[in-house]
């Protein structure tokens, strides 16, 4: 086979060609394969025909799989997390700017999702770059982040009495939809290092992150609404468009991404791993 090739997309992120991931990969491939998820946060692969077994091998190459606490597992695979939106279903799962588990004191480091049944249109996912993000800001608000550290929380989105409960159809479908495995709040810098590429990374998100530590919710609002509505700029966003074979792998501590609900009335089916990440420092 010809050498892997890593072309990057016109936003964020880059695509892997010329790879077979239901086979075992060389060490050789598995280097090129690391080197571009470190310099892009968010790499892409078409074409794939790869069993659960395979989706979970491939992520096995990368460290530990996090079983989602949260998610119905597919049957068979407690590892993989089911993303489904039936067609009578109205909410979908991951339907606005976030980043996976942003609420664990060591949130995950990457999720790697398979296309398993798409809509016939619609469904795309949206990534942000989050270290291009923070780039562009200017010197006086990055002077304002220095030193800040946010809360992130994931009960009022999973817990007993969160959004996902409250929407019925969702909440049917997460196993653990309760606030018991909702765990307490968690603190991390406003702006971390990235532990693979030492980028500097905005590390804040609308879905998870309460507010920041010490401020009142006003005045968290009043610095992270702007720099929500900064991140979500064009520039810094890719627009992920699926088809069958399709794979995305992003790092949850350098990108948010943001699911699409324009499908209704069509089922969409994926699976997700997660990967166990580490503590994240400034
Ligand atoms: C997710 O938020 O992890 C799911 C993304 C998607 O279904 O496109």
């Amino acid at each position: 086979m010809t050498a892997i090739t890593v072309t990057p997309c016109t936003g964020p992120g880059a695509e892997i060609g010329n790879v077979d991931l239901s086979q075992p990969l060389s060490d050789e491939d598995f280097a090129t394969i690391r080197q571009a998820f470190a310099d892009h946060g968010l790499i892409f692969f078409r074409d794939q025909t790869i069993t659960p077994e395979q989706h979970i091998a491939f992520a096995e190459r990368w460290g530990d799989i996090n079983v989602n606490r949260f998610f119905t597992p597919v049957d068979g695979y407690p590892e993989i997390a089911e993303v489904r939106k039936e067609p009578d279903q109205k909410t979908n799962i991951g339907g606005g700017w976030h980043t996976d588990h942003s609420y664990d004191q060591e949130p995950a480091m990457g999720s790697i999702l398979v296309a398993r049944e798409l809509p016939p249109a619609g469904g795309d996912t949206m990534f942000a770059d989050m270290a291009a993000a923070y780039d562009a800001l200017d010197a006086e608000t990055k002077a304002k982040l220095d030193g800040l550290e946010a809360v992130h929380s994931s009960k009022h989105i999973f817990g007993g009495e969160s959004a996902y409960k409250d929407s019925g159809d969702v909440g049917e479908r997460l196993h653990n939809a309760d606030a018991a495995d909702a765990l307490d709040d968690v603190v991390h810098p406003v702006v971390i290092t990235h532990p693979l590429s030492g980028k500097k990374i905005l590390y804040v998100n609308p879905a998870f992150t309460l507010r920041i530590k010490g401020w009142t919710p006003e005045a968290s609002l009043a610095l992270l609404g702007p720099l929500y509505g900064h991140a979500m700029q064009d520039e810094f966003v890719t627009r992920f468009e699926w088809k069958p074979g399709s794979i995305a792998f992003w790092d949850n501590r350098a990108t948010w991404h943001y699911a699409l609900n324009d499908y209704q009335g069509e089922r969409r089916l994926m699976h997700r791993i997660t990967l166990e990440g580490c503590a994240l420092a400034a």
